[in-house]
């Protein structure tokens, strides 16, 4: 893939915190409309990315381009409204809120161009709050949720809360959605229904980069993925490519591996992932 046909560009991105080199002169290509996946293991630099392309720490070194524009320099909300929205690896969300009032406060970051356009052409033709409210209640409706708009947040269930944050992504209007750890303490239900979300979003035009330890999931939805090892890209391609590359191999073997799980277990979720109950690697909060 090249640089021309990309929605997002990474060239040579580097993060140091202090002596730690947490991101290393990254280049990755992100397709529109792909599902791109980034994957490594613990602390290999994946949030990081994240932080460094959603515009929440700054670059050390190297540029991002996005959708046609350079975006290196550019504040969060610069990158919002260009179209980039994230969610966090633990949801960030106020609890005490209900589940409509969260996706109406996503508004206030609306993007001048939105995706899903019918709903977000509402959000951006009309100002007044019962439009507002309305597209919000799409929006929930879209992720699943017209049953718990007026839940308090703090109430709901994890996967559930899970839901919310995307909506509230989605109501800023996002190109491109990073979705971090966005099934991650979810149970097969809860990861199905993110799972069929993502590909209507993918339907709808959507780009998505997600970052997620659940090796199925990353398989079965990746068009293209991208390998990180302490803070170093180790390989890129599809999914077949990057879980026979011995490189990729090594360095999830190289991991300490979740209770209860054989290092065979471990091998064969990369190698062949969709084929055991345990493709769940080891991650932590
Ligand atoms: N603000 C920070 N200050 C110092 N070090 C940091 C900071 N943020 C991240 N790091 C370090 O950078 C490295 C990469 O961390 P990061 O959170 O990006 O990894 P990750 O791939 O998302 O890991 P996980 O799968 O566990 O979420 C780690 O060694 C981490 O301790
Ligand atoms: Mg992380």
């Amino acid at each position: 893939m090249t640089a021309a046909s990309s929605m997002l560009s990474l060239h040579h991105v580097t993060r140091r915190f202090g002596g730690l080199v947490a991101v290393n002169d990254l280049s990755m290509h992100v397709q529109a409309n792909a599902i791109h996946g980034l994957i490594g293991p613990n602390g290999a630099g994946k949030s990081t990315a994240f932080d460094l392309i959603s515009g929440l720490t700054p670059l050390s070194g190297g540029s991002i381009q996005f959708d046609g524009a350079d975006l290196t320099r550019a504040s969060v909300e610069q990158r919002v409204r260009a179209g980039i929205c994230r969610t966090f690896q633990t949801p960030r969300l106020f609890e005490k809120m209900t589940a409509l009032d969260v996706v109406m406060c996503g508004r206030h970051l609306h993007g001048r161009t939105g995706i899903l356009g019918s709903m977000f052409s509402v959000m951006s033709k009309h100002r007044d709050e019962v439009n507002i409210r309305r597209a919000a209640i799409e929006l929930l409706d879209f992720v699943g949720l017209s049953d718990e708009k007026d839940d308090v947040v703090a109430n709901m269930p994890y996967g559930k809360r899970r839901l919310v944050e995307i909506a509230r992504a989605l109501a800023t209007g996002p190109k491109m959605l990073l979705l971090d750890e966005v099934a991650s303490g979810l149970n097969p239900v809860e990861t199905a229904a993110v799972s069929s979300l993502i590909r209507r979003l993918q339907e709808q035009g959507m780009t998505i980069v997600l970052v997620e330890h659940d090796m199925r999931f990353v398989m079965d939805l990746c068009g293209q993925i991208t390998v990180l090892n302490f803070g170093t890209k180790i390989a890129s391609g599809t999914p077949a490519e990057v879980s026979s590359n011995q490189h990729v191999i090594e360095a999830y073997l190289g991991h300490p591996r979740p209770v209860g799980r054989s290092r065979r277990d471990q091998r064969r979720a990369i190698l062949a992932p969709g084929t055991d109950s345990t493709d769940q690697m080891e991650h932590e909060q």
